[in-house]
């Protein structure tokens, strides 16, 4: 792994840090309600474009979710922060998950939204082919298009479903071709979930297809320290769909 460090952006508060790790197939511009909200009260929000994504989408290549992982470290080793609460949104929580194996003792706290810690399926590992094979013909958008009848809530409107569309249209078929062969990859995270020590808020859209509430429960359990949340009116991207009682919850375990 070379030593390059992620595009990011990073507020200057003095406050606690906070570490957001977007979904799939999107960037860190997803967390701008977020950030903008942390903000106000001071705290250190730090967004990244994990590496094939946005501002990281010429970085080498990698296709191992631990290998994200090792990329937010290098990034707090970067910023000079020593502990971070770190957030995950499905992708973002898979990486989330294994920062909390490899890196536990820079967290401060996790929050996992619409996430889960069990692997792709045998069904799920041919469709992350297959969509290996569709974002090669037809690029990003089209990885985008094949999400929408389950990625959002029936609450949720074109204006929140055009600026999905269009973080997601401005990413390369090569980083989305990367990410879907890690995600296809990724371990089996829930016999780790009994070790994270630190408190945990798990969130999930009730209206979540992708990553059901039954997964959200299913971790929250697990998790020693954890508390699970449901946002009403919100699918996969709750962040996103929801933002106000996203970041509700989020600045409660600042
Ligand atoms: C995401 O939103 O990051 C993806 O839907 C996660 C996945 O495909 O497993």
């Amino acid at each position: 792994m070379n030593g390059q460090v992620l595009a990011h952006e990073a507020a200057p508060g003095a406050g606690p840090s906070v570490l957001f790790a977007h979904a799939f197939p999107f960037d860190r511009r997803m967390w701008n309600r977020q950030m903008a909200a942390l903000r106000e009260v001071g705290a250190r929000g730090v967004a990244a474009d994990l590496r094939g994504f946005g501002g990281s989408a010429d970085m080498p290549r990698i296709t191992r979710i631990d290998d994200h992982a090792d990329d937010l470290a290098r990034l707090l080793d970067h910023l000079e922060i020593d502990r971070t609460l770190l957030v995950g949104v499905s992708m973002g929580g898979y990486v989330a998950l294994s920062f909390a194996r490899r890196h536990a003792g820079r967290l401060q706290g996790l929050l996992l939204a619409d996430t889960k810690a069990t692997p792709d399926t045998a069904e799920a590992r041919g469709m992350r082919d297959a969509n290996i094979q569709k974002a090669k013909a037809h690029g990003a958008i089209a990885i985008f298009e094949g999400m929408l009848p389950k990625a959002f809530s029936p609450s949720t409107g074109d204006e929140v479903k055009n600026e999905l569309r269009s973080i997601a249209a401005s990413q390369t078929a090569d980083g989305v071709m990367a990410a879907l062969q890690a995600m296809r990859d990724r371990e089996d995270s829930t016999s780790q979930l009994a070790r994270i020590a630190v408190p945990t808020l798990v969130v999930v859209g009730e209206d979540d297809l992708i990553t059901p509430p039954s997964d959200a429960q299913a971790m929250a359990r697990s998790i020693p320290n954890a508390t699970l949340q449901s946002i009403a009116r919100a699918g996969h991207l709750s962040n996103v769909e929801q933002p106000e009682q996203f970041t509700k919850m989020l600045l409660s375990m600042l």
